[in-house]
């Protein structure tokens, strides 16, 4: 099985990149399924009910989240409806939405989980392990392989998080920081991981946003709306191949387009 899974969505324009190319990327690499992070669809908080839908529509099989998934009130009714939006599962019992989902890719059950970090990171959680561990118990028999896109700032957060589920998750892939990483590799028990996997949005700027507002905030510490770059827009993602009967991956590679 191919999936294929992109980095944060920094922008409506990285919206609409993905709608004119995600299905062909998917039908030329053979991809099976797709997960999105779409933690800043909608500009910096998260997304609206209409950007969920279009990046369904534009291939995304399931759209996980981060620090800012709850930051945007008006997405908060599809992510109770819709079993194909994530946020974090280490958000509190009363957050509406789910932290992870199973998806059936032809005979295949794959259980998508979305977790956050708790370094250097906003709002500040409980630390992701127990979480996970805990979905996966009661999940158990009811999945073939996990992924899992674990949400956090820190690089030695992300690989802590990898390691102790190495064998038993197929996939870990980190976001949040949007700069993808070039340290793809396979740990010693099976799990394909990459530390983050980039951003899909306008290019040029600071993390997907025009350089001028970003230099302010950070100079002068003066507040600044902050808007999209202005290069043109690409996808970071990463395609791990996974064998469905062991539930490891074999193979990943690096894809932006
Ligand atoms: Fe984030």
């Amino acid at each position: 099985m191919r999936i294929l899974a992109i980095g944060d969505v920094t922008s409506v324009g990285g919206v609409m990149h993905l709608e004119k190319n995600l299905w062909r990327v998917r039908r030329e690499e053979k991809i099976d399924f797709c997960i999105v992070n779409a933690e800043n669809a909608a500009g910096v908080y998260s997304y609206t009910p209409e950007l969920a839908e279009r990046l369904l529509l534009a291939g995304a099989d399931v759209l996980s989240g981060g620090n800012h998934t709850m930051r945007q009130r008006a997405s908060y009714g599809i992510l109770e409806e819709n079993e194909a939006l994530l946020r974090p599962i280490n958000f509190g019992g009363e957050a509406p939405g789910r932290g992870y989902t199973v998806m059936r890719v032809g005979a295949v059950r794959v259980m998508v989980i979305c977790a956050m970090g708790n370094i250097h990171i906003e709002p500040t959680l409980d630390a992701p392990f127990a979480f996970i561990e805990r979905a996966l118990m009661r999940e158990q028999g009811n999945f073939d392989l996990a992924v899992l896109d674990i949400h956090a700032e820190a690089t030695g957060e992300k690989l802590a998080v990898a390691h102790a589920f190495d064998g038993q998750i197929a996939a870990v892939f980190g976001t949040h920081t949007h700069v993808p990483t070039a340290d793809l590799k396979i740990l010693p028990g099976g799990t394909g991981y990459v530390s983050d996997l980039g951003m899909c949005g306008e290019s040029g700027g600071i993390l997907g946003m025009d350089a001028a507002g970003v230099v302010k905030k950070l100079r002068y510490h003066l507040p600044d709306r902050f808007v999209p770059a202005k290069g043109e827009p690409k996808a970071d993602g990463v395609i791990f191949d996974i064998d469905e009967k062991q539930a490891k991956t074999v193979a990943l590679s690096r894809i932006v387009f």
